[in-house]
């Protein structure tokens, strides 16, 4: 099996410092000093290494909780969504809700998480993924935030695996 470079390490780590400052800027309110930190929702294992990067470069506490999801089964998206773990409900209650995600592919895996963060009173809700796959949607939802718009291909690395395999990778690739 062969990997071709997609995206170098310092694209991805360039484009995630961007996404930070943008975020933070659209997150910056006044009077708001009170307030419960906002609650970034990681969609583990994949958003593990993007999320690490991405909060770094955010510029206001974040109060994190790991989901652990999965929707493959090698290359093919089951489109069952399974969560293991108990969903954080009553952290959620009333406060913002930042969701994380290592690919926005069919859409099926965030839009089920942000209706479930909504359902269970989260006072906003936004959504986040490092690479899209705009050919491969089947819901009708838009994502608030992504790093690069990419073709067709299934990518590992960064995060991203094929059954497991290659989820380390400093730089994300397409599997030939
Ligand atoms: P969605 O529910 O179809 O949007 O799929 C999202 C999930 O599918 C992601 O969290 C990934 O775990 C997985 N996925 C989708 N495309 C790829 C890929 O190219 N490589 C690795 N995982 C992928
Ligand atoms: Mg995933």
């Amino acid at each position: 099996m062969n990997i071709r470079p997609l995206l170098t390490e310092e694209q991805i780590l360039t484009r995630v410092r961007e996404m930070g400052r943008e975020i933070s800027k659209d997150f910056a309110r006044p009077n708001e000093e009170n307030a419960l930190p906002p609650v970034a929702l990681i969609l583990a294992n994949g958003a593990l290494f993007f999320a690490a990067d991405l909060l770094r470069r955010i510029d206001f506490d974040v109060e994190l909780e790991v989901l652990r999801i999965s929707s493959y089964a090698g290359t093919q998206s089951t489109g069952e969504i399974k969560l293991s773990g108990v969903f954080p409900t009553e952290k959620i209650r009333g406060r913002r809700v930042i969701i994380i995600d290592d690919i926005f592919d069919t859409g099926l895996t965030l839009s089920h998480i942000r209706a479930k963060a909504i359902a269970d009173g989260a006072a906003e809700v936004c959504t986040c993924a490092l690479l899209s796959k705009p050919d491969r949607r089947v819901v009708p939802d838009s994502i608030d935030y992504v790093g690069f718009s990419i073709p067709d291909h299934f990518v590992v690395g960064y995060g991203l695996d094929l059954n497991g395999a290659w989820r380390t990778l400093p730089y994300i690739g397409i599997i030939e």
